[in-house]
Order: structure tokens, then sequence, then C-alpha cells
């Protein structure tokens, strides 16, 4: 077993506002809050959310995370927030992953940032890790790490997961940078992927992008060897169980019954994001409303979590989504009810199962997502109830969840149709379709996920040696030359002491995604 886990996220699973501490939202906190605890020491590194100019500012609040939380804190500029957080990392690659390339925005200055922000991250790894350790990197904010901590640190373990999807080559190849950012990753001993369609797309783009011949396994390169793999993330599911035991849930489950006495609740539950289709689901449920004569007996619940309110694209969707939601419930709100009760915010995490519980349906439609961990939550807190779930046939957790109703996000007739189907269906069936799924998600758990992720970066399979002949035989195909690609990380001494691998890092002349000039 490793001596320390070292998590390194663009987010720490905490946030520091003002003067409080608060969990972060986002499905990767809430899936490596699961890991057990017992079997890995684990070790936080990622930004506390927020810029602190003040250097005194700093100094506490990365003491207090470290003695409190066990993170290191990574501090970004409010330059650095604007260009690599809000403009490298969500507005190129984030759209892009998603297949969304209309939303698409690039500067060239934001690759400057992008670039030193992983090498910031990169150096903090360095003076935490020792020898023995595991690094496990996630997600698009830090695609250019891995490579960095391979050319500093050549024998050092390195994990990577992607949370997002990996899209077609063509829609990747519309970024300025597509060969940095997938060069970047395979400086990783093993990449992960929600989805087996993921993989695909990235060994292909691989292919096309760096003319390495790739392996659905592995891509062999000529330093070392990137294993593949396909890690559907879980939720926390302990936490559920605790949670749903709880006084308090069954108190604030009573009195959101009391609530909406006499109504089917239909919920929703989100980060506020383009991507998650509530534009889409707005128009499904005008055409369902439409069509319906029971208005008075229905009430959606959305929880849409402020998310990213820095940049454009989110503050328009917020207020697309604000002023729909208020000419929908203008069109058919009667003296005894409104249909759609909407909170932008969050809500505390008793509540969410006390909500999930009482409901008969959850109506997840996002446009695409990575995975999709609200569907799961909700099967999870389907102990007593028997809710259902209408599931986008484009979120990864489709893939599992054999007995959600699938819709097309895009086909608002359609998913109104199929709500005003599951509506009708009798209990007897939504049990059996909510409970073996109930099974699944609650055995397939994020401490699952991150025990077979971390047992396979342990144990290979695919060794650096049986990658090394497959390299020397030479399998790159219509290779061109690509300084700093993973071809040139080679015979390295082994593991580096921390004064040099920051060199290395800092210094001219190094090879590595660090390096990297204009070519792409
Ligand atoms: O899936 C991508 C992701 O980075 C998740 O880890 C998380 O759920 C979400 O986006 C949070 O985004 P942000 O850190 O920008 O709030």
């Amino acid at each position: 077993m490793p001596n320390t886990l070292i998590n390194v996220s663009n987010r720490l699973p905490v946030t520091v506002e003002e003067d409080r501490v608060t969990k972060s939202s986002g499905g990767l906190v809430a899936a490596l809050e699961g890991l057990p605890e017992e079997q890995y020491k684990t070790k936080w590194i990622g930004w506390p959310g927020a810029a602190f100019p003040e250097e005194s500012r700093r100094q506490e609040i990365a003491r207090k995370l470290a003695e409190e939380h066990g993170c290191v804190a990574v501090f970004l500029s409010q330059e650095e927030v604007t260009a690599f957080y809000e403009g490298f990392s969500n507005s190129s690659i984030w759209p892009l992953l998603h297949y969304l390339p209309n939303y698409l925005r690039y500067e060239p200055a934001w690759w400057e940032h992008y670039q030193n922000v992983n090498r910031t991250f990169a150096e903090k790894v360095l003076e935490t890790v020792h020898e023995g350790d595991l690094v496990w990197v996630h997600d698009y904010q830090l695609m250019l790490l891995p490579a960095m901590l391979r050319a500093a640190a050549p024998n050092l373990k390195i994990g990577f997961f992607l949370h997002t999807p990996f899209p077609a080559y063509e829609i990747f190849r519309c970024h300025p940078r597509r060969r940095e950012l997938v060069a970047g990753m395979l400086g990783a001993n093993r990449i992960g992927f929600h989805a087996f369609g993921y993989l695909r797309h990235f060994c292909s783009t691989v292919q096309r992008l760096l003319g390495i011949e790739t392996e659905l396994t592995h891509i062999p390169s000529k330093g070392h060897n990137s294993a593949l793999g396909v890690y559907p993330i879980g939720i926390n599911a302990p936490k559920f169980e605790q949670t749903l035991d709880s006084k308090e849930f069954h108190r604030r489950r009573e009195k959101f019954r009391l609530a909406h006495e006499g109504k089917r609740l239909v919920v929703s539950v989100e980060r506020m994001d383009y991507t998650k289709g509530i534009l889409h689901r707005l128009e499904a449920i005008d055409n369902f409303l439409a069509g319906s004569d029971k208005i008075d007996a229905i009430r959606f619940i959305f929880v849409s979590v402020p998310s990213r309110e820095g940049i454009e694209e989110y503050q328009h969707l917020v207020e697309e989504v604000e002023s729909r939601v208020g000419q929908l419930n203008g069109k058919y709100a009667t003296l005894l009810n409104s249909p759609i009760h909407f909170i932008h915010g969050s809500i505390p995490f008793v509540d969410l199962c006390a909500l999930y519980a009482l409901a008969d349906i959850a109506l997840v439609t996002p446009l695409i997502d990575g995975m999709n961990l609200v569907a799961k939550e909700f099967i999870a807190c389907q102990r007593e109830n028997a809710g259902l779930l209408i599931l986008s046939e484009f979120a990864g957790a489709a893939e599992e969840l054999f007995n959600a109703l699938l819709v097309n996000p895009y086909d608002s007739a359609a998913v109104a149709g199929t709500l005003t189907d599951a509506l009708a269906l009798p209990t007897e069936e939504r049990r059996n379709r909510i409970l073996p799924m109930r099974e699944r998600v609650m055995r397939y758990d994020a401490r699952h996920w991150a025990r077979s992720f971390i047992d396979d970066l342990v144990s290979g399979p695919i060794s650096d040696a049986q990658a090394r002949p497959a390299a020397e035989r030479g399998c790159y195909r219509h290779q061109r030359p690509f300084p700093g690609g993973p071809g040139s990380i080679s015979g390295r001494p082994s593991f580096p002491t921390h004064r040099r691998a920051r060199r290395q890092l800092t210094g001219s002349g190094q090879e590595g995604v660090g390096t990297i000039g204009s070519q792409h």
C-alpha cells in the first residue's frame, strides 16, 4: 500500500470565503470524500477557491488548511483566476470536452497562465511528496501537470483522472493547444476515464495529434508507458446510509412532505452550467404543463447551485433561466400552485437527501455529462420510497443505470411524454426498477472507484518494461517531431531531490510540457 496518496485537484474539498471554511460543491469533492481513510493516508493539494492578495492572510489560511483539513493550499492571483480558471480551463477546454464549440473562447495570453499555474502545482507536489507516495492528479485544469512531474521526477507514480467526457478528435482538435494538452496527460502512469467511449476518443486523438500508435489498454512511449482504464465514479454511499438513518433526515422529510402535500414532486439538482440542459428541460416542462389537466397537482423543484459566476456565459445562463422560470410560472400558476419552485443556491446535505427521498421523479437531463452523480445520489435515497429516474442518454451514468427512463434532452416533446408516462407508473413497477439500481449504486461507490484506480496504478498491469520494446520497435506512425512530447522524456536519473526537481521545473532547457513552445 502507498505511504500517502496525494490528491491534486484544482479545487480543494473545502473553500475559504472571508472567515468561513465551507465544503466545496461538485462531484469530484463528493466522491473523494469517500476515500477509505484507514487504507490511505490522504493529502490534498489545491486552490482554496478565491484570490487572497495579502501575504499574511495567505499564510494564515495555509496554516488553517494544513492543520485542520490536511490540505496544502495553492494560491492563485486574481489575474490567474481570470486567465487560468475562468479563461483557459473553463472557457476553452471545458466547452470542447463537452462538445460545445460554440461556447469556446480563447485568448492567447491565457496559455501562459495555464502553464504557470500547472508549474506552481508541480512545485507544490514536489515539495510535498516522499519516495513511495502516489500522486493522483484530477481533471482538465491540470492536464500539463503529469508530464511536468514526470520530467522532474521520472520514478514518481502518477495517476491522472479526467472527470469530464473526452470528445471525438474532430471536436478536441478545435483547441489551439490541443497537442500540448494531450501530451501533458501522457506523463501519467495511468489515465482513467468514466466511460469507454471517452477512452476510445482519447486514444484516437493522441494517435492523430501526436502520431503515436495507441492501444486501448495503454499508450506506449519511449521513457514510460501510460496505462488506460475505465473507472465509473460513484457516490459516498456510507454517508447517504448514515444520513437516511438520522433523526434530522426524518424531521426534514416530514416537514417537506407537509409543505408539498398533495403534489407530485419532480426534482432537478445541479450546478448552474450550460452543459446541464436546464433551458431545454424548462422547454420540456412547458410542453408537459401545456398538455396537463392537473397543474395544481405537480411541482417541479429546481436546486441550481451557483457556479463560475465570473464567466459571461454563466451569467447569461442565470438570467435566461430565471426569466424562463418566471415566464412559465406566470403562464401556468393558479391560485393554488406555482408549478416551478426555483432555488439558485445550495441546500444542506440532509435537506438534499430528504428532498430526493420524497420526490416522485428526478429529472436529470444534461446535454452531456462525464458521469452525473446526482442521478446516483437520488437512487441512493430511494431506500423506502420508489422514485423514478428520468435520465439523459448523454450522461456517463446512463451506461450503468440500466433501469432509468432514458431520454434525449434535445427532444422536449419526448421528455414531456416520458414524464407523463413515469407519473402514471404503478408503485410496484417503480420499486422493481429502482431497487436493483440502488443495490448497484451502493456497492460500486466512491470507495470502490478510488480503490480500483489506485490498485491498478500501484500494480500495473502494463509495466514500463513491457512498453519499452514496443516503443523501441518503432510503433510510432506518421510521427512529427514534438519537443517536450511524451517521447522526449527519457533517461533521467531516479527520484530527484526536491530542490533539484524544482530547478528542473523552472530552469531553462528542461524537457516536458513545461517547455513546449508554439508548435501545436
Ligand atoms: O467535472 C468537472 C468539475 O471539475 C468537477 O470536478 C466539479 O464537479 C465541477 O467541475 C466543479 O467545477 P468548479 O471547480 O469550476 O466549481
